[in-house]
Protein backbone atom coordinates (compact mmCIF):
# COMPACT_ATOMS: atom_id res chain seq x y z
CA UNK A 1 0.00 0.00 0.00
CA UNK A 2 3.04 1.93 1.29
CA UNK A 3 4.68 1.14 -2.06
CA UNK A 4 1.94 2.24 -4.67
CA UNK A 5 1.42 5.69 -2.97
CA UNK A 6 5.09 6.55 -3.37
CA UNK A 7 5.54 5.10 -7.03
CA UNK A 8 2.15 7.45 -7.54
CA UNK A 9 4.08 10.22 -6.40
CA UNK A 10 7.72 8.93 -8.01
CA UNK A 11 5.66 9.23 -11.22
CA UNK A 12 3.64 12.38 -11.08
CA UNK A 13 6.20 14.30 -9.46
CA UNK A 14 8.53 13.53 -12.38
CA UNK A 15 5.88 14.25 -14.90
CA UNK A 16 5.21 17.88 -13.21
CA UNK A 17 8.39 18.77 -12.96
CA UNK A 18 8.43 18.95 -9.17
CA UNK A 19 10.93 18.77 -6.18
CA UNK A 20 9.83 17.43 -3.02
CA UNK A 21 11.62 18.95 0.00
CA UNK A 22 11.27 16.75 3.21
CA UNK A 23 12.46 17.88 6.99
CA UNK A 24 14.23 15.35 8.62
CA UNK A 25 11.05 14.93 11.29
CA UNK A 26 9.00 13.81 8.47
CA UNK A 27 8.58 10.03 8.97
CA UNK A 28 10.22 7.25 6.65
CA UNK A 29 8.14 6.79 4.23
CA UNK A 30 8.02 10.83 3.49
CA UNK A 31 11.55 11.03 3.24
CA UNK A 32 11.80 8.21 0.66
CA UNK A 33 10.07 10.06 -2.06
CA UNK A 34 11.66 13.83 -1.39
CA UNK A 35 14.54 14.55 -3.72
CA UNK A 36 16.06 16.25 -0.53
CA UNK A 37 15.22 15.97 3.23
CA UNK A 38 17.59 17.79 5.94
CA UNK A 39 17.20 20.57 8.33
CA UNK A 40 15.85 24.02 8.00
CA UNK A 41 18.97 25.51 6.77
CA UNK A 42 19.83 22.43 4.57
CA UNK A 43 16.11 22.81 3.10
CA UNK A 44 16.61 26.96 2.82
CA UNK A 45 19.69 26.40 0.74
CA UNK A 46 18.36 23.21 -1.54
CA UNK A 47 15.09 25.91 -2.07
CA UNK A 48 17.44 28.24 -3.48
CA UNK A 49 19.11 25.86 -5.97
CA UNK A 50 16.48 23.40 -6.96
CA UNK A 51 15.74 23.09 -10.75
CA UNK A 52 12.63 21.95 -11.08
CA UNK A 53 9.77 24.68 -11.57
CA UNK A 54 7.35 23.47 -8.45
CA UNK A 55 8.47 22.45 -4.97
CA UNK A 56 6.70 20.52 -2.60
CA UNK A 57 7.73 21.48 1.04
CA UNK A 58 6.77 18.39 3.42
CA UNK A 59 7.75 20.42 6.75
CA UNK A 60 5.46 23.49 8.23
CA UNK A 61 4.80 26.76 6.82
CA UNK A 62 7.45 28.76 7.57
CA UNK A 63 9.64 26.65 5.35
CA UNK A 64 7.49 27.08 2.63
CA UNK A 65 7.22 30.72 2.99
CA UNK A 66 11.35 30.81 2.97
CA UNK A 67 11.23 28.44 -0.23
CA UNK A 68 8.84 30.84 -1.59
CA UNK A 69 11.04 33.97 -0.92
CA UNK A 70 14.02 32.68 -2.16
CA UNK A 71 12.52 31.39 -5.58
CA UNK A 72 9.41 34.05 -6.46
CA UNK A 73 9.02 32.46 -10.02
CA UNK A 74 8.81 28.75 -9.00
CA UNK A 75 5.02 27.34 -8.03
CA UNK A 76 5.71 26.37 -4.03
CA UNK A 77 3.27 24.18 -2.20
CA UNK A 78 2.80 23.08 1.33
CA UNK A 79 1.64 19.91 1.17
CA UNK A 80 -0.29 20.21 4.17
CA UNK A 81 -2.16 23.52 4.29
CA UNK A 82 -2.43 23.26 8.61
CA UNK A 83 0.87 22.39 9.27
CA UNK A 84 2.42 25.70 10.97
CA UNK A 85 5.13 26.07 13.69
CA UNK A 86 3.01 27.44 16.52
CA UNK A 87 6.44 29.45 17.64
CA UNK A 88 6.67 31.25 14.17
CA UNK A 89 3.70 32.95 15.14
CA UNK A 90 4.35 33.92 18.76
CA UNK A 91 5.51 37.90 17.76
CA UNK A 92 4.81 40.18 15.42
CA UNK A 93 6.11 42.21 13.16
CA UNK A 94 4.27 45.79 14.86
CA UNK A 95 6.01 43.79 18.51
CA UNK A 96 9.32 43.66 17.79
CA UNK A 97 9.65 46.85 15.90
CA UNK A 98 8.50 48.40 18.94
CA UNK A 99 11.22 46.73 20.95
CA UNK A 100 13.54 47.61 18.05
CA UNK A 101 13.05 51.55 18.76
CA UNK A 102 13.77 51.31 22.13
CA UNK A 103 16.88 48.97 21.26
CA UNK A 104 18.63 50.50 17.86
CA UNK A 105 22.41 49.60 18.41
CA UNK A 106 20.62 45.77 18.78
CA UNK A 107 20.84 43.77 15.51
CA UNK A 108 17.58 42.08 15.46
CA UNK A 109 18.35 38.51 14.93
CA UNK A 110 15.36 35.76 14.09
CA UNK A 111 15.45 32.54 14.33
CA UNK A 112 14.17 31.03 10.84
CA UNK A 113 11.29 29.83 12.49
CA UNK A 114 9.39 32.54 12.03
CA UNK A 115 6.95 33.73 9.81
CA UNK A 116 7.71 35.85 6.42
CA UNK A 117 6.20 39.16 8.19
CA UNK A 118 8.74 38.85 10.90
CA UNK A 119 11.54 38.36 9.10
CA UNK A 120 10.80 41.87 7.43
CA UNK A 121 12.01 43.37 10.75
CA UNK A 122 15.09 41.17 11.03
CA UNK A 123 18.73 41.47 10.19
CA UNK A 124 19.37 38.61 9.43
CA UNK A 125 18.12 34.66 10.01
CA UNK A 126 19.44 31.80 11.58
CA UNK A 127 19.21 28.47 12.10
CA UNK A 128 19.50 25.96 15.01
CA UNK A 129 22.63 24.91 13.25
CA UNK A 130 23.88 28.35 11.83
CA UNK A 131 22.75 30.39 15.43
CA UNK A 132 26.05 30.62 17.20
CA UNK A 133 28.44 31.15 14.17
CA UNK A 134 26.16 33.70 12.88
CA UNK A 135 25.74 35.70 15.99
CA UNK A 136 29.56 35.42 16.63
CA UNK A 137 29.99 36.69 13.15
CA UNK A 138 27.71 39.83 13.39
CA UNK A 139 29.47 42.57 13.65
CA UNK A 140 27.48 44.13 16.33
CA UNK A 141 28.11 43.70 20.33
CA UNK A 142 24.31 43.65 21.02
CA UNK A 143 21.43 41.61 19.76
CA UNK A 144 17.79 41.25 20.24
CA UNK A 145 17.07 37.36 19.64
CA UNK A 146 13.72 36.22 18.76
CA UNK A 147 11.40 34.45 19.22
CA UNK A 148 13.02 31.11 20.98
CA UNK A 149 14.14 32.13 24.56
CA UNK A 150 15.81 28.27 24.62
CA UNK A 151 17.73 28.52 21.84
CA UNK A 152 18.63 32.47 22.46
CA UNK A 153 19.52 31.62 26.14
CA UNK A 154 22.14 28.20 24.51
CA UNK A 155 23.64 30.98 21.77
CA UNK A 156 23.87 33.67 24.62
CA UNK A 157 25.79 31.08 27.22
CA UNK A 158 28.35 29.94 23.94
CA UNK A 159 28.84 33.99 23.54
CA UNK A 160 29.63 35.46 26.77
CA UNK A 161 31.67 38.70 24.39
CA UNK A 162 28.18 39.73 23.27
CA UNK A 163 24.81 41.49 24.76
CA UNK A 164 21.74 39.83 24.40
CA UNK A 165 17.91 40.81 24.76
CA UNK A 166 15.50 37.86 24.84
CA UNK A 167 11.85 37.06 24.20
CA UNK A 168 9.70 34.64 25.81
CA UNK A 169 8.89 32.70 23.00
CA UNK A 170 9.62 28.65 22.29
CA UNK A 171 8.63 25.70 20.63
CA UNK A 172 5.71 23.47 22.82
CA UNK A 173 7.16 20.98 21.90
CA UNK A 174 10.97 21.12 22.95
CA UNK A 175 10.48 23.11 25.86
CA UNK A 176 8.08 20.39 27.31
CA UNK A 177 10.79 18.79 28.23
CA UNK A 178 11.38 18.73 32.04
CA UNK A 179 15.24 18.03 33.62
CA UNK A 180 13.34 15.18 35.33
CA UNK A 181 12.85 13.67 32.33
CA UNK A 182 16.11 14.01 31.20
CA UNK A 183 17.35 12.34 34.59
CA UNK A 184 15.16 9.54 34.47
CA UNK A 185 16.42 8.79 30.68
CA UNK A 186 19.98 9.14 31.71
CA UNK A 187 19.60 6.58 34.70
CA UNK A 188 16.76 4.18 32.41
CA UNK A 189 20.46 3.67 29.94
CA UNK A 190 23.19 4.98 31.90
CA UNK A 191 25.67 4.26 29.01
CA UNK A 192 24.21 6.04 26.37
CA UNK A 193 24.88 10.00 25.45
CA UNK A 194 22.23 12.37 25.49
CA UNK A 195 22.01 14.05 22.19
CA UNK A 196 19.70 17.70 22.46
CA UNK A 197 17.89 19.98 20.19
CA UNK A 198 19.10 23.85 21.26
CA UNK A 199 15.14 24.58 21.63
CA UNK A 200 14.86 22.52 24.84
CA UNK A 201 15.18 24.17 28.22
CA UNK A 202 18.32 25.37 29.11
CA UNK A 203 18.35 22.80 32.22
CA UNK A 204 18.29 19.87 29.83
CA UNK A 205 20.99 21.20 26.76
CA UNK A 206 22.86 21.59 30.55
CA UNK A 207 22.78 18.15 30.53
CA UNK A 208 23.65 16.75 27.44
CA UNK A 209 26.71 15.46 25.63
CA UNK A 210 25.78 17.00 22.14
CA UNK A 211 23.79 19.91 21.40
CA UNK A 212 22.91 20.73 17.91
CA UNK A 213 20.56 20.69 15.03
CA UNK A 214 18.17 17.54 13.66
CA UNK A 215 20.94 17.06 11.11
CA UNK A 216 23.59 17.47 13.53
CA UNK A 217 22.01 15.08 16.28
CA UNK A 218 22.09 12.98 13.31
CA UNK A 219 25.19 13.09 12.21
CA UNK A 220 27.02 13.04 15.86
CA UNK A 221 24.88 9.58 16.31
CA UNK A 222 26.11 8.50 13.15
CA UNK A 223 29.30 8.84 13.07
CA UNK A 224 30.23 8.47 17.02
CA UNK A 225 31.85 4.94 18.31
CA UNK A 226 29.37 4.68 21.08
CA UNK A 227 26.65 2.55 20.92
CA UNK A 228 22.98 4.05 22.56
CA UNK A 229 21.74 7.44 22.27
CA UNK A 230 19.08 9.26 23.80
CA UNK A 231 17.29 11.91 21.63
CA UNK A 232 16.14 15.07 22.87
CA UNK A 233 14.12 16.34 19.27
CA UNK A 234 11.19 15.20 17.64
CA UNK A 235 10.83 11.45 17.33
CA UNK A 236 10.93 11.14 13.93
CA UNK A 237 14.75 11.31 14.42
CA UNK A 238 14.59 8.22 16.71
CA UNK A 239 13.40 6.31 14.10
CA UNK A 240 15.19 7.76 11.14
CA UNK A 241 18.27 6.80 13.38
CA UNK A 242 17.18 3.32 13.97
CA UNK A 243 16.97 2.84 10.25
CA UNK A 244 20.68 3.89 9.52
CA UNK A 245 22.15 2.28 11.69
CA UNK A 246 20.98 -0.88 12.91
CA UNK A 247 23.46 -1.65 15.28
CA UNK A 248 22.91 0.57 17.60
CA UNK A 249 20.14 1.73 20.19
CA UNK A 250 18.10 4.91 19.92
CA UNK A 251 15.74 5.53 22.85
CA UNK A 252 13.46 8.79 23.09
CA UNK A 253 14.10 11.18 25.53
CA UNK A 254 10.53 11.73 26.09
CA UNK A 255 7.47 9.98 24.07
CA UNK A 256 5.88 13.29 24.44
CA UNK A 257 8.79 14.62 22.41
CA UNK A 258 5.56 15.01 19.24
CA UNK A 259 5.09 17.77 17.28
CA UNK A 260 1.50 17.04 15.58
CA UNK A 261 2.08 19.89 12.87
CA UNK A 262 5.21 18.15 11.68
CA UNK A 263 3.33 14.48 12.34
CA UNK A 264 0.28 16.68 9.85
CA UNK A 265 1.97 15.75 6.67
CA UNK A 266 1.08 12.32 4.96
CA UNK A 267 1.73 10.48 1.59
CA UNK A 268 -2.12 10.94 0.42
CA UNK A 269 -1.11 14.75 1.20
CA UNK A 270 1.86 15.06 -1.01
CA UNK A 271 0.19 12.82 -3.87
CA UNK A 272 -2.85 14.96 -4.04
CA UNK A 273 -1.14 18.13 -3.88
CA UNK A 274 0.89 17.43 -7.01
CA UNK A 275 -2.40 16.06 -8.89
CA UNK A 276 -3.69 19.90 -7.97
CA UNK A 277 -6.23 19.39 -5.36
CA UNK A 278 -4.52 19.70 -2.16
CA UNK A 279 -2.02 21.56 -0.20
CA UNK A 280 -2.14 24.97 -0.74
CA UNK A 281 -0.09 27.24 -2.89
CA UNK A 282 2.19 29.90 -1.37
CA UNK A 283 1.79 32.96 -3.31
CA UNK A 284 3.62 36.38 -1.37
CA UNK A 285 2.90 40.06 -1.89
CA UNK A 286 6.19 41.07 -3.64
CA UNK A 287 7.17 44.14 -1.29
CA UNK A 288 6.70 41.75 1.48
CA UNK A 289 9.11 39.12 -0.13
CA UNK A 290 11.49 41.96 -1.25
CA UNK A 291 11.88 43.04 3.04
CA UNK A 292 11.95 39.34 4.21
CA UNK A 293 14.37 37.80 1.97
CA UNK A 294 16.99 40.05 2.92
CA UNK A 295 17.44 38.52 6.18
CA UNK A 296 17.88 34.91 4.65
CA UNK A 297 20.04 36.05 2.24
CA UNK A 298 22.21 37.36 4.82
CA UNK A 299 21.92 33.89 6.92
CA UNK A 300 22.99 31.97 3.77
CA UNK A 301 25.87 34.70 2.77
CA UNK A 302 27.38 34.21 6.86
CA UNK A 303 26.58 30.68 6.97
CA UNK A 304 28.38 29.12 3.84
P1 LIG B 1 16.20 22.24 12.62
O1 LIG B 1 16.72 23.62 12.37
O2 LIG B 1 17.06 21.45 13.52
O3 LIG B 1 15.83 21.57 11.37
O4 LIG B 1 14.86 22.40 13.48
C1 LIG B 1 13.67 22.93 12.97
C2 LIG B 1 12.59 22.75 13.94
O5 LIG B 1 11.47 23.08 13.69
C3 LIG B 1 12.97 22.19 15.22
O6 LIG B 1 11.88 22.02 15.99
FE1 LIG C 1 7.74 24.40 15.49
FE2 LIG C 1 8.50 23.01 17.60
FE3 LIG C 1 7.17 21.80 15.67
FE4 LIG C 1 9.71 22.59 15.30
S1 LIG C 1 8.97 21.02 16.71
S2 LIG C 1 7.99 22.86 13.89
S3 LIG C 1 9.70 24.49 16.50
S4 LIG C 1 6.39 23.43 16.99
Amino acid sequence: MIKDLQQKILKIKSENDACILAHSYMPEEICEVADFTGDSFALSVKAKSAPQSTIVMCGVRFMAEVVKMLSPDKRVYLANARAGCPMAEQFSAETVAAIKREHPDYAVVAYINTTAELKTVADVCVTSSSAVKICRALPQKNILFIPDINLGTYVKNQLPEKNFILLEGGCPTHSNVTRAAALAAKEAHPDALLLVHPECRPEVTALADYVGSTAGIMEFAEKSDKRGFIIGTENAIVQHLQFRCPDKDFYPLSVDLVCNNMKATTLYDILHCLEGRGGEQITMDESLRLKAVKSIDKMIEFGG
